[in-house]
Formats: C-alpha cells, structure tokens, sequence
C-alpha cells in the first residue's frame, strides 16, 4: 500500500502566517503539522509516500521532510502547481501510485489516535474507498456524508448549503486504483476545483462499494488560525514532560513542561504546564498552559497562555499574549517612555491585531 500526502493549496485563511512558507509546515507543539501524517503513515506500515507540492514555497516542504530517511520513510516529490482540487492532486498522482491502493492523507489533517485501525483488511476487500467521519457543528465547511441505517454511504456532498447529516469528511481516505477513473469522469465544482467527495459520489453511481468507519478520537483540519490552537491544546494534553535545559533556582515549574537543548529558564520565570518549549531559548517571565515556544526565542516580558510561538522570537512587552499565533523572526516589544504614548507597530499586510 502507498501513501499520498497533500501539501499544496494556498493556505488563504492562514495567511500572513503562509506569506513565509506551505500552511502544512506551521507547528503544532513544535513539529509541523506535515509532520504527523508522516508518522501515522510509518506507524501504519505505509513506508513509499507521495509527497504533493503546491506553488507556495515546495522548497521549504523539500527542506524540512528531505528524502524521509529521518521518519523511516521514502519521499517522492510529486508537483501539482495551482491547487485545482483533491482529485486534481490524485490524478496528478497517477504514475507514482500506479495500480496499487493507497491511503490519502491531506497534509493539514491532524487525528489523535493515527490510522492503524482504520487500513485494516482493506487492501483484501471489494470496498474500493474507505471514507472516515466525524460529527461536527458545521457540516458546511467539511464534505458531507449521508448514510442509512445500517451505516452504508448513501451519498457525498461537499460543502453543502443544507447538509442531510453532521458527518463531516475527514481527511483521510483508503482507495484502490479505480479512484482514477471515476476522477476522469467528475466535472470541476463551483469552486473551480475537482473534489475528491464528487469523485466518491462517482463511486457509488457506479455502483462501487465505499466504506465508512467514524473516528471517535479528536481530530482537527487546521485550516483557520483558531483550529491551529485548538490543535495545539490536543497535542500538549499529552505532552511528554522532558527537562533537556537549564532551569535556574528560583524558577517554578509546574504541569507537564518540555524544555530543550540549550534552553535556559531565568529566576523568577514561571511555567506553567502543558508547555513545550524548543531549543536556544531564554525564558524570564511566566509562560501559562496550552503555549508551544519554537526554537532560538527570547522571551524576558509579557505573559504568554494559550498560543503558539514559532521561533526565532523576541518578546519584551509588558502585555499579557493570549490565543495568539507568532510567526518565526517577529519582535514584540516596547519602548521606554516613548512620548507620546501609543502602539506602534511595524505589519505586514493580512496581520491581525485584536487590542
Ligand atoms: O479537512 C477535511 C476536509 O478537507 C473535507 O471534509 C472536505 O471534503 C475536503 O474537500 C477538504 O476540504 P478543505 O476545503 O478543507 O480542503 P483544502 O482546500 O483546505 O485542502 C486540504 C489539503 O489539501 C491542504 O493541505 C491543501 C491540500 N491541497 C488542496 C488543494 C485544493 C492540495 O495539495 N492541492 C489542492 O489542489
């Protein structure tokens, strides 16, 4: 069985974040999000991946995964360009994928428990698609599926203005190779795009056997700031506390803290847990839960809860930072009685400042 992971699209609702790089590489506790599809691809047994790039930035996506030799997997590098949709992006796929099956992993996806139990015996089945689902509050903004009462696929519809149930598509799907016909056969969508839902849909009007399991563990596409940090909480929920820096006397930590290499924790800083906090960094101030800190930062002011830090960050305000995303190399800091008062600010354009 291959892997084929979706790492192209232009991150729109992420943006200034994906001004400076693909959306799959924002962190989620210090790792890509990329990263964890890969993981739970290996752990499936799934080794020969698939790797789709878009416009935005592949550079950076071949730069951080490299040839997958680091996760024990084996990358090929396939280029779609423009995001013409999930189906474009298999079709793309074709030659690399050939006639085997494959699991489909969109690359902003996130599931707690990985996929182990959702790839067993399908490769030996008549099922030629394997779709997992979720209820969710906002069936609109997902594929939707309608199933009855024995739990069979009725019908697929993506994004509907009236969805007929909360089962919202996740992004994850098992196929065989006839996908590729029934991709031939779809029409792109309003959005302009070819859907993988449609193509499903095609499936069953071919009278195609599709499978459906529902996921029960949390899962997230982080496609809007606000899922990015929802995410962030559900992966530092069961962070692994390990002390790779130095703390000073007088620091307090408390809660579940990971602290890396060359980190050095300042007197009179609290930490409190869940918190990761990477390498290179200095820290004098209080650090609150749910907070991932990326490498190289040097926060000494403010006080930061519930938000993601990229890296390479200077932050020496007096503020309290809540539920914020801080892209790499930014500098929030403030002036010494600078007259007259007032914010000033250095933005790029799509920024966001909620005073
Ligand atoms: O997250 C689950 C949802 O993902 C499903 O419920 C929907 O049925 C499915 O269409 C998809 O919807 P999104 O609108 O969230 O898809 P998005 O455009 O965000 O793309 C998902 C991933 O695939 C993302 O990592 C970018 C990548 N992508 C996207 C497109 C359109 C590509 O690599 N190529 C593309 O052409």
């Amino acid at each position: 069985m291959k892997g084929l992971i979706l790492s192209g699209g232009h991150g729109t609702r992420l943006r200034p974040l994906t001004h400076t790089g693909p959306k799959q590489l924002i962190p989620i506790a210090n790792k890509p999000v990329l990263f964890y599809a890969i993981e739970d691809l290996k752990e499936a047994g799934v080794t020969d991946i698939g790797l789709i790039l878009g416009t935005n930035m592949p550079e950076k996506v071949k730069e951080a995964v490299g040839d997958g030799s680091k996760f024990g997997v084996n990358i090929t590098y396939i280029l779609q360009g423009e995001p013409k949709g999930l189906a474009h992006a298999v079709a793309v796929a074709h030659e690399f994928i050939g006639d085997e099956s494959f699991i489909m992993y969109l690359g902003d996806n996130i599931l707690k428990s990985g996929i182990n139990e959702f790839v067993e015996g399908f490769q030996d089945s008549d099922y030629q698609a394997r779709i997992l689902l979720q209820q969710v509050e906002n069936p609109k903004q997902f594929g939707v599926a309608e199933l009855d009462q024995r739990g069979q696929v009725l019908n697929l519809v993506e994004k509907p203005k009236k969805p007929r149930s909360n089962l919202a598509l996740v992004g994850i799907y098992l196929f065989k190779s006839s996908i590729f016909e029934a991709i031939s056969n779809i029409k792109p969508s309003w959005r302009d795009e070819l859907e993988i839902t449609d193509a499903i849909q095609e499936l069953l009007n071919s009278q195609l056997k599709v499978d459906s399991h529902v996921v029960k563990g949390w899962w997230k596409d982080t496609g809007k700031p606000e899922d990015v940090l929802d995410a962030n909480h559900l992966i530092l929920d069961v962070l692994k506390p390990i002390n790779n820096g130095k703390i000073e006397e007088g620091a307090k930590i408390s809660g579940r803290v990971s602290i890396g290499n060359n980190t050095i924790v300042k007197k009179d800083s609290v930490i409190r847990g869940p918190v990761i906090i990477g390498e290179n960094c200095e820290i004098a101030t209080y650090i609150g839960p749910y907070t991932s800190i990326g490498d190289n930062s040097r926060i000494t002011g403010g006080e930061i809860e519930s938000s993601i830090v990229m890296g390479d960050a200077v932050i020496e305000c007096d503020e309290r930072i809540v539920d914020s995303l801080i892209g790499n190399h930014c500098q929030i800091v403030s002036g010494e009685n600078n007259l007259p008062k007032g914010r000033r600010f250095v933005i790029g354009e799509n920024s966001l400042i909620n005073l």
